[in-house]
């Protein structure tokens, strides 16, 4: 599947303060902040050498992310590892018995194909796949 890490996502109640200090203490630039309404959240990404951070707050109380806040507070949300064929890595998941959380890639809004993977197929931490061309 030859993956790599993408990115790494934090859960926040406040995306302002957490730039506050993601960006403005730590000094990590933010290169992209939009809403994502398919999935309930904003979020916005800041470089860190060859990954990135993203931090995502829920903008609706019905989203994974909201939940997620209630029951664990701020953290660590997913990693996200980028592979080459999305296709072909979500059949080789499912052959191992890995639950994979959608039945066909979903489509973020820059045409970027993703998936989840549920925690209790990775050891306790929620997976994303991103699909990118080599
Ligand atoms: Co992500």
């Amino acid at each position: 599947m030859n993956p790599r890490l993408h990115h790494i996502a934090i859960a926040v109640r406040d995306l302002d303060e957490a730039l506050a200090f993601y960006r403005d203490v730590l000094g990590l630039e933010m290169t992209e902040r939009r809403q994502v309404p398919q999935e309930g959240v904003e979020i916005a990404f800041l470089p860190a050498g060859e990954t990135e951070v993203e931090l995502l707050q829920p903008l609706d109380p019905g989203s994974g992310v909201a939940r997620f806040l209630e029951k664990r507070g701020e953290g660590l949300h997913h990693i996200c590892l980028a592979v080459p064929d999305i296709e072909a890595a979500m059949a080789r998941l499912r052959e191992a018995g890995a639950r994979v959380l959608s039945e066909t890639p979903r489509v973020a809004a820059d045409g970027t194909r993703y998936v989840f993977i549920h925690p209790k197929s990775a050891h306790g931490v929620l997976l994303e796949l991103y699909e990118v061309p080599e």
